[in-house]
């Protein structure tokens, strides 16, 4: 499928990806409606777009759309103004990152990761197969992550919702194998944006894991879609990681040492912690046995 003249419903489109990405699709002569959350920050960048395209032959139609997706009526919203639009491209690539131990994770946290990264995908891609199975020729394609198919220490979640999404998209592609809509999955590796904190930061440098520029990720996005290729991970050694973890886990299940010694120490509770200050109610007994429990 071709770029130019695609019409593209893309989501995240305000993040560190999403803005390569629609600077790199409207370059490449495709209509763009951007989602985010920031009416403000959606209206200067579509702005910003359309003036960098002004001289182009084809001028491209830049919209955009402010909502919270985890809100039901959101994304049902979206389906049918990107239906209206005539959107013949989906790119879902809105997402939340959850980086840490297990223990650190709230479930409000968890319940947020799972949500946008993974069942809002699902409602939004349901809402728009009536509209995209009408068309000759559509496109989904699901930003997913390398982390979804290769699991590390601090991911658990957040590959979960990853890997979740691999597996949708590949079920999804074999289920609309008699239609014109191809379904593709891409999985970007660390990619230098606001989504990944200090702490992310650090365990990158210590486990000298590459970090991408978002222009990489949103070069091969625009390349997947051309190429209509099912799915493509980036970089290397993350694409040798990825076949030999699919072939054969058990073998680098003793390849993370370093990547767990680079996480956050779990924090102690404070009622827990021996650099508290004893409360003026705790008791000789009570420290004891609190020391006894610190591991
Ligand atoms: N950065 C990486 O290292 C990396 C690596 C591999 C894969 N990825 C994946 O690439 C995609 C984009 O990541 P990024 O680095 O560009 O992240 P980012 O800079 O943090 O951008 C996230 C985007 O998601 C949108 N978003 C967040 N919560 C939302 C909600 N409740 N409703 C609607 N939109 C919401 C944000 O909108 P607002 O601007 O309104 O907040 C923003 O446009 C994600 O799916 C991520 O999992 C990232």
């Amino acid at each position: 499928m071709k770029a130019a003249g695609a019409r593209v419903l893309l989501t995240g489109a305000s993040g560190g990806i999403g803005q390569a990405a629609a600077t790199a699709l409207v370059a490449a002569g495709a209509s763009v409606m951007l989602v985010g959350r920031s009416p403000a920050q959606l209206a200067t960048q579509a702005r910003a777009l359309l003036r960098e395209s002004a001289s182009a032959a084809v001028k491209p139609q830049v919209e955009w759309y402010a909502a919270d997706l985890t809100r039901t009526s959101s994304v049902a919203g979206l389906a049918e103004l990107a239906a209206g639009w005539g959107c013949d491209v989906v790119v879902h690539n809105a997402g939340v990152p959850g980086f840490g131990r297990l223990e650190a994770l709230d479930a409000n946290e968890i319940a947020q990761v799972l949500h946008l990264n993974l069942f809002v995908p699902m409602l939004l891609t349901q809402a728009l197969l009536p509209h995209l199975r009408a068309l000759p020729q559509a496109r989904i394609v699901f930003v997913g992550s390398v982390l979804g198919r290769l699991g590390l220490p601090g991911y658990s979640v957040y590959s979960a919702s990853k890997f979740g999404l691999r597996g949708f998209a590949e079920c999804l592609r074999r289920e609309l194998g008699d239609t014109g809509i191809g379904v593709q999955y891409l999985g970007p590796r660390s990619t230098r944006t606001a989504f990944n904190s200090d702490a992310v930061v650090h365990y990158n440098r210590a486990t000298r894991t590459s970090v991408d520029d978002p222009q990489v990720a949103a070069r091969a996005l625009l390349d997947l879609l051309q190429s209509g290729a099912p799915e493509r991970f980036l970089g290397f050694p993350e694409k040798l990681a990825v076949r030999l973890n699919g072939l054969v886990p058990a073998w680098l299940d003793s390849a993370f040492a370093k990547h767990r010694a680079s996480l956050p120490p779990l924090e102690v509770p404070a009622a827990l912690s021996l650099e508290c200050p004893p409360s003026p109610a705790a008791t000789d007994v009570d420290t004891h046995s609190l020391m006894h429990s610190t591991p």
